[in-house]
């Protein structure tokens, strides 16, 4: 199932998003006594992170049973301005009550085969199953957040990266010519086998990419975006008015 919300501005954009994460909090610790939720790095997401931070949304939710992950990490140091931890961190982790021990963040400042292949480790205890060709698979995320680049990327599948037409390994370390650096990043292999994945973008600049995502030829190499499928579960795109200016719409 994949569906689309177009907001009419940005700030309502955010609200919904806080909105769509405390629903899905709140029915995943009904249905299963916890929620697991992958978080995106960029800009896009930050105003929702503090929005959630904020009455109703912090109130609904029992944070103690939240388990936080990562999609992906720039490879610095977690107090580096370009750590996805560190934005988190100031925008949600100080200001609610979720323990530390709940908090799954990705070894940015380590070497980065070493961290990616620890954090798959971390996803096995948590979820189960196994990174191996015809291991079981992991039980999927309640929630993973991603953000869209204006060159299609998601996560860090970054186009042209090996990484997006990978079928067996849940996290990999690839380096990434036009961000200048080493990035870490969850595969297909884990987005696709989550219970919900919901894509937030916002701003005109992401309108000629996000039609040719949604609606142009199927090229995910090119656009690393569309391999996002969810096997079971739903995909949601939460868009803003510009964002969205260029997708054909019903009347
Ligand atoms: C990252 C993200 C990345 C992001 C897009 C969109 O680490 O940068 O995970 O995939 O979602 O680059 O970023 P903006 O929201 O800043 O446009």
């Amino acid at each position: 199932m994949s569906k689309i919300t177009v907001y009419p501005d940005n700030e309502s954009l955010i609200s919904g998003a806080a909105d769509f994460i405390a629903d899905a909090a709140v029915q995943a610790l009904g249905a299963r006594g916890r929620f697991t939720l992958a978080l995106s790095g960029g800009h896009t997401p930050r105003p929702v992170y503090a929005r959630l931070a904020t009455a109703p949304y912090r109130d609904r939710i029992d944070w103690s049973k939240v388990e936080v992950f990562f999609g992906d990490e720039r490879c610095v140091r977690p107090d580096d301005p370009q750590s996805n931890y560190l934005m988190v961190k100031t925008a949600l982790f100080d200001e609610v009550p979720l323990p530390e021990a709940n908090i799954h963040r990705i070894r940015g400042e380590e070497d980065p085969e070493q961290a990616a292949a620890a954090y798959a480790q971390e996803l096995q205890r948590t979820f189960g199953g196994e990174a191996a060709a015809g291991g079981s698979p992991m039980e999927g995320f309640d929630l993973i957040l991603l953000g869209m680049g204006d060159n299609g990327h998601t996560a860090s599948l970054f186009p042209g990266l090996a990484v997006i037409t990978e079928t067996v390994r849940w996290v990999m370390a690839q380096y990434v010519e036009v961000a200048g650096m080493w990035r870490i990043t969850l595969t297909p292999v884990v987005i696709n086998a989550a219970r919900q994945v919901a894509f937030l973008v916002s701003g005109a600049n992401k309108a000629e990419m996000l039609r040719r995502v949604l609606e142009g030829p199927y090229q995910p190499v090119v656009l690393p975006s569309q391999i996002v499928k969810p096997t079971h579960g739903e995909l949601h795109w939460l868009l803003d008015e510009p964002a969205a200016a260029k997708l054909r719409r019903e009347s």
